[in-house]
């Protein structure tokens, strides 16, 4: 056990030692840590759903109906009407002809992406796609080749000189990027896709509830879902529950069922999950506005923190703000701490060495005041302890 000693000495002597944090409780826009209640900034929990009544109602039926384990996986005996009803749904969501439910967005992707590309096969991926993402290209052992971030010349260059090599390529991007907040240009990776002959799978864990109509996400808002082979999404962010899906055609979703492993031997997710997620559905078609306000608001955060001279970017819901060294963003993450608020800072390895930064993820519970009151500490921060 030697080698896990100087393991974990190593990560805390580069500051970049991960340690669990176990909260008494948390709510939308809140977390209470032994006894003290925090502003939180640091949930994917974007619109409150995590604790939205029809949620939790829907959930509770649930479970009093069909018991808190599924019992089994899709292919035996935990596959209910409830898991088809949440798949058409959600494939009616997304504007596509079928959608297959997996237990969670690191299951889709490592599940998916190598019953797409093996090893004859090439993978073009966005250089910041996310971990499960690059984790299902290696599972697939094609070759792999990384594109400069939203860089469509640096794939096309890449597309023409290594395409021809392979049987088939896939493409990988995410729709709303989880650390930079910013957005993929859907249409380029459509037309080159097309172009090129490969398989595009859009990634929209952080675009789902958020963007576009009723919260479809980016693919639907660009007009693009009849194009995108497969819209991968999840029910663990804005929409508060639990478990993603792949919508796709009716063909795919066939193929998924009899070669995705991680959808294969995996016990179904309880159907109280799944009526959460029915009823989170519903909720973004009976309450539409939640997404737009978020994002206008999350437009003023940005400005204001820019006009501060922080260096902020992204345009969504997610607004980094770029610290630099991972031990400074410790520092300045225990510093606002201590004054009410959990922005927990984003350090190699999940970001690149040197670029560690807050991540602040703006949730609709949070008020007009904790926005203006963490300016605040930002604004302090800025004066007593930057440079
Ligand atoms: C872009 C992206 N894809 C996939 C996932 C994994 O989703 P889940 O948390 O449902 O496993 C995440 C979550 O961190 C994500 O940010």
């Amino acid at each position: 056990m030697e080698f896990i000693k100087a393991y974990l000495a190593k990560r805390k002597n580069e500051n970049t030692l991960r340690t669990l944090l176990a909260l008494d409780t948390r709510g939308p826009g809140v977390i209470v840590r032994q006894g003290q209640k925090y502003v939180d900034f640091s949930s994917n929990d974007y619109l409150g759903f995590s604790k939205h009544p029809k949620l939790i109602d829907a959930a509770g039926q649930a479970l009093d109906v069909y018991g808190v384990g599924a019992g089994a996986s899709r292919l035996l005996s935990g596959d209910l009407k409830l898991h088809h009803l949440l798949e058409e749904e959600t494939a009616s969501f997304k504007h596509k002809e079928s959608a297959l439910f997996f237990n969670s967005g690191y299951h889709a992707n490592v599940g998916v992406i190598p019953v797409f590309a093996g090893k004859n096969d090439a993978i073009f991926s966005d250089s910041l796609c996310h971990a499960s993402q690059i984790d299902g290209a290696i599972l697939s052992r094609a070759k792999r080749f990384p594109f400069r971030h939203n860089d469509m010349e640096h794939l096309e260059d890449l597309l023409k000189k290594e395409r021809a090599n392979f049987e088939k390529a896939l493409i990988l991007t995410e729709s709303v990027f989880s650390m930079d907040g910013d957005l993929a240009p859907l249409r380029s990776l459509v037309e080159l896709k097309e172009r090129y002959n490969c398989v595009l799978m859009v990634d929209e864990a952080h675009a789902t509830g958020i963007f576009g109509n009723q919260g479809r996400g980016l693919v639907d808002a660009e007009g693009l879902s009849e194009y995108v082979d497969l819209i991968m999404g999840t029910f663990s962010k804005a929409l508060g529950g639990f478990g993603a899906y792949i919508a796709a055609s009716r063909l795919i979703t066939d193929y998924l069922i009899n070669s995705a492993r991680s959808f294969i031997y995996s016990t179904a997710l309880p159907c109280s999950i799944i009526a959460a997620n029915l009823a989170a559905l519903e909720v973004c078609k009976t309450e539409p506005g939640r997404g737009p306000v978020l994002l206008n608001r999350a437009q003023r955060f940005r400005a204001v923190l820019s006009k501060d001279d922080w260096d902020v970017s992204g345009e969504s819901q997610i607004i980094p703000v770029m610290i630099g060294e991972s031990k400074t963003a410790l520092d300045y993450a225990g510093i606002l701490l201590e004054k009410g608020f959990q922005v927990l800072p984003i350090r190699p390895p999940t970001v690149p060495e040197g670029t560690s930064r807050f991540r602040f993820s703006l949730c609709y519970e949070h008020t007009e005041e904790e926005i203006n009151k963490v300016v605040e500490a930002m604004r302090e921060l800025r004066r007593y302890h930057v440079g």
